[in-house]
């Protein structure tokens, strides 16, 4: 899944410090790194571009990494382990998307509109409201108050690495070759 382990072992470290909050975990964890303290980095990560990823898929193999961590705890249970829409917290006829699918690949390599749309769906949440059984939401719930903005950027660069070209570019890929051909969102495996 394209994580550094020291990525993995920083951010989860920092999770369980502060109880599971990933957004003052992932604070705490770059306070420490970047030897700034805490309300400075909130204070620059609000005026972060809400439209422009300032990470780039194709060569910062480190931002693929930490997205990739990010998506592991906080979205894989729906949105599953290979990224295909089908983890175990998915409601029955409610599948999230898949992220391998031709239209997301192709809006987000080309024409580079899906990662500012992904941005505002991340944040607001998306869908009509479902009966979660932790926590009704919607059916992308908003992670506005539970990620922050350079948060939410690196898991869209880790999506964006997804595109085959992105991963070839930053690491050698030990994924399977993408045949889908005719993928019809089943999800079967
Ligand atoms: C509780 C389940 C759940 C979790 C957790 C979840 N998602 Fe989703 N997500 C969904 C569902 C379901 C949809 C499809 C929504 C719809 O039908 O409108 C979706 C849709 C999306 C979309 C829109 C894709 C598109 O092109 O339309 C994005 C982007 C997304 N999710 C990203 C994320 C990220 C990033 C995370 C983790 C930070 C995450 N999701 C966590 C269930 C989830």
């Amino acid at each position: 899944m394209a994580i550094i382990p020291a990525d993995e072992h920083a951010y989860v470290q920092h999770l369980n410090d502060d109880n599971g909050d990933a957004r003052t975990a992932f604070l705490n964890w770059m306070a420490t790194e970047r030897k700034q303290d805490f309300a400075t980095l909130e204070n620059q990560d609000s005026s972060l571009s809400t439209t422009r990823n300032p990470f780039d898929a194709y060569k910062d193999r480190e931002a693929v990494s930490r997205g990739a961590v990010i998506y592991k705890y906080h979205c894989a249970r729906c949105h599953g382990d290979d990224a295909r829409g089908n983890g175990p917290s998915v409601l029955e006829g409610h599948s999230a998307r898949d992220f391998h699918s031709f239209g997301n690949r192709f809006a987000s390599t080309l024409h580079r509109g899906a990662p500012r749309k992904w941005f505002r769906v991340i944040t607001e949440g998306d869908g009509e409201t479902l009966n979660y059984p932790d926590d009704p939401s919607t059916a992308m719930p908003p992670f506005k108050d539970k990620l922050t903005r350079e948060q939410t950027w690196l898991v869209i660069t880790y999506m964006q690495s997804l595109d085959k070209h992105a991963v070839r570019k930053t690491t050698p890929s030990s994924d399977t070759p993408n045949t889908e051909k005719g993928a019809d969102g089943t999800g079967q495996k």
